[in-house]
């Protein structure tokens, strides 16, 4: 059987010029990191908080600068990427995203999708579960994320909020390291803490803290990076509104 794993995204937003340049600082500083640090988790306390979009633009922005990067959705509860993105194959096929993987026989190069990124990849969600724990905690989805760390230099995973389930418990003890995202002015600061401390039992080295959404004026993105085991400080600015400033391509 023949197949084009290649789809289109056809909404990626066109991000201005301070968002841009905050990821691109972020992208910059993960290289910092060692070439030990290959999956990424990026995960939050709550919902909403920014997750996917921080994953989103992190993927695509290391994939344009030619570093071999896959993006792994692993919010297989509720995951609105597909729609969001407006992601298709063009062979028209339906796209068989992580839980689907995860759940059936099929090879994982048929889970891996092509984009217009020459050096970005992307295995999204498609079919939401009612209880993907077991799946998550399955031998297959630590093998998944193996094998890709092993063809890709970068595995982001795009994982579900800390706050509501174990999920992201278990996809930060298999990757080598978190981003946080911390939503301004809006998650409670022991709620965070909460979250550092839930990444220390997982075993999961906390890269940095993208503070995200802020209000006021500017970017709306702000990112920090700490942990001295890195030996690496760094930040990023832009206070702002971060709602709906941005368009999508047409
Ligand atoms: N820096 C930003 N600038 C503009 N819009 C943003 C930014 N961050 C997030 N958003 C928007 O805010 C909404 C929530 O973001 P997103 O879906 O990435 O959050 P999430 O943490 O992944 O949520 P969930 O917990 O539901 O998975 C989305 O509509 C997203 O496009
Ligand atoms: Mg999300």
């Amino acid at each position: 059987m023949s197949q084009n794993n290649k789809i289109t995204i056809g909404n990626m937003p066109e991000l201005p010029y301070a968002i841009e340049e905050a990821v691109n600082r972020l992208r910059v500083n993960m290289s910092f990191l060692g070439e030990d640090i290959k999956k990424i988790m990026v995960v939050s306390t709550m919902p909403d908080e920014g997750k996917s979009f921080v994953t989103m633009q992190l993927w695509r922005q290391m994939a344009q600068t030619g570093v071999d990067s896959i993006l792994v959705d692993a919010d297989m509860r509720k995951s609105v990427m597909v729609d969001k993105y407006a992601l298709q194959r063009e062979d028209g096929e339906k796209i068989n995203g992580s839980s689907y993987y995860l759940a059936n026989d099929i090879a994982l190069d048929q889970a891996i999708l092509k984009t217009e990124y020459e050096h970005g990849d992307i295995i999204p969600n498609n079919d939401n579960v009612v209880n993907p724990s077991i799946l998550l905690e399955s031998r297959k989805f630590a093998d998944m994320l193996d094998q890709l760390a092993d063809r890709y230099r970068y595995v982001f995973v795009d994982a579900p909020p800390l706050n509501l389930v174990s999920d992201g418990e278990r996809i930060g003890s298999l990757c080598d390291g978190a981003v946080l995202v911390v939503r301004g002015n809006a998650t409670p600061k022991n709620m965070v803490k909460n979250s550092v401390r839930q990444l220390e039992r997982a075993g999961c080295p906390l890269l940095g803290v993208v503070l995200n959404r802020v209000k006021g004026s500017g970017s709306g993105y702000y990112y920090k990076q700490y942990g001295s085991k890195y030996g690496y400080y760094g930040k990023n600015y832009g206070s702002g509104d971060g709602y709906g400033y941005y368009g999508s391509k047409k």
